[in-house]
């Protein structure tokens, strides 16, 4: 069973008529194809308007809807529920107190008590699939941070982990969490609490170890506290390589290429590529930046030269969203006024939810893909774009500070806050020797086909077969 905020699959009225749609998500687009090869429930919070309508009496519904592989169980909540959990505690106090992207978090008692509520609800949820059965409950985030204690208090039979998306802070940020005790208690009801990588393992056993009355064991990367051992590990994330690339080539794609190419009036050759939800972690604003200052340094390039912005709107009742898109709004504005000649801009943004097909055809259309966060857990854009690239043309420009950097080695490695040197690093990637981009992207393809979603599953569950 996988237990996450965010549900795979989200019904709307379009027209009238109820539609399904993907969410821009990391953690649900990595989980899906595991879903889809395993089977089970997920439980999730059923955000669609229309979802409801789709479900039967418990709440359930089989998806893929073109091809039923598992049962998707929602959780409703109202509106209340949703403001305090959702937008309140867990995207304007735990976000930014774990992403170091200097946004205060925003502590507020009531959100936590609608966050403590919310993971009963989930609990509740869970219990009433899991009954007596020694199940595998995998729980994802942190939103749903005092959920393993509770399915275990309710559920001692099941084996519970938890898949942790975001980094975890040193110590010294953690520490000013007013319910820091509270969160931690229940991640160490898990039998086993994973991170991307090893740093952010070390972070949180450090946080424990300074905050409860537990016994860290480094040597066995573990926590003994309140009777209970639960281990710590990291896993890198990743994507489904093969289906990637095997929808990157199909027809449909090619010919969206074609019209995109038409439609955004794209140049040939000089395309620079940004896919995010719009989210001050991804350091949007930052990138503009450098491609402002990368055509002031190279005025050649105009005319002949697109950088094409996808921002999926994200979380906009939550305010620093709203500013967010209000900056990146002047910033697009801005530039495509100092650069623009004609009917010429440098600045193609889409501030929108674009379908796969398009998403696709955009990654192959790309000479460089830029992914400038200032702080990410893993970040899958990145993995994305290598698997969707399969004529080994593009070019990966990835921040220093994403999960990702540590394994793709072979990307031009950038810092978003340097803005000069990242304008050279652009230049460079349209630049560079095309023998040498492809030995480059055959390195990252390799890597990424074989470190691929399927073996960050297999290698959990393996490694909690053998711990538990
Ligand atoms: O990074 C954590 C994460 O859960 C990702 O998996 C995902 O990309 C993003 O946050 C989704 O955010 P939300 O569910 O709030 O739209």
């Amino acid at each position: 069973m996988v237990v996450s905020n965010r549900e795979p699959y989200i019904h709307a009225y379009r027209n009238g008529q109820v539609q399904v749609r993907r969410p821009a998500s990391g953690l649900t687009v990595a989980l899906d194809p595991v879903m889809r090869a395993v089977g089970g429930v997920w439980v999730a919070h059923g955000s669609g308007e229309a979802d409801s309508h789709v479900t039967d009496e418990r709440d359930r519904i089989r998806v893929p809807p073109e091809k039923p592989a598992y049962t998707l169980k929602r959780v409703w909540l109202n509106k209340e529920q949703e403001e305090g959990y959702y937008y309140g505690l867990a995207n304007s106090a735990l976000w930014p107190l774990c992403h170091i992207a200097y946004r205060r978090p925003v502590f507020r008692a009531a959100d936590w008590d609608c966050y403590r509520e919310v993971n009963e609800k989930f609990a509740q949820a869970v219990a009433e699939e899991v009954g007596e059965e020694k199940a595998f409950v995998f729980v994802q985030d942190y939103h749903l941070a005092l959920l393993p204690r509770l399915v275990k208090e309710r559920c001692p039979q099941a084996t519970v982990a938890h898949f942790w998306h975001i980094p975890w802070p040193n110590p010294e940020v953690f520490r000013i969490c007013p319910w820091k005790v509270e969160l931690l208690d229940g991640l160490l009801g898990n039998d086993m609490l994973s991170f991307h990588i090893r740093y952010h393992a070390n972070n949180f056993i450090d946080t424990v170890d300074r905050e409860l009355e537990a016994r860290p064991d480094r040597e066995m990367t573990a926590i003994i506290y309140r009777g209970q051992t639960t281990k710590i590990r990291h896993f890198p994330i990743s994507v489904d390589f093969e289906t990637i690339h095997w929808e990157a080539n199909r027809r449909p794609v090619k010919l969206r290429m074609r019209e995109l190419r038409e439609q955004l009036r794209l140049p040939t050759r000089n395309i620079g590529l940004g896919i995010d939800r719009a989210d001050y972690t991804k350091g949007i604003p930052e990138r503009l930046r450098a491609i402002d200052r990368f055509l002031e340094l190279s005025p050649e390039y105009a005319g002949d030269f697109a950088f094409v912005q996808v921002a999926v709107p994200s979380r906009v009742h939550v305010e620093e969203y709203r500013r967010l898109n209000d900056e990146i709004d002047g910033l697009v504005e801005e530039i495509n006024w100092k650069h623009g000649r004609g009917a010429w801009k440098p600045i193609v943004y889409l501030p929108q939810h674009l379908p796969p097909t398009d998403l696709l055809a955009l990654y192959r259309l790309a000479r460089f893909c830029l992914v400038s966060s200032l702080h990410d857990g893993m970040n899958l854009v990145a993995k994305e774009f290598v698997a969707a690239n399969v004529e080994e043309d593009g070019v990966l420009l990835l921040s220093q500070f994403t999960g990702a950097a540590r394994e793709l080695r072979d990307a031009l490695i950038i810092n978003p806050f340097a803005t000069d040197h990242l304008a050279e690093q652009i230049h460079q990637a349209l630049t560079m020797e095309d023998d040498e981009v492809r030995r480059r992207m055959r390195r990252l393809r390799d890597t990424v086909r074989e470190r691929n979603i399927y073996k960050w599953a297999g290698d959990i569950i393996r490694k909690l077969g053998r711990l538990v």
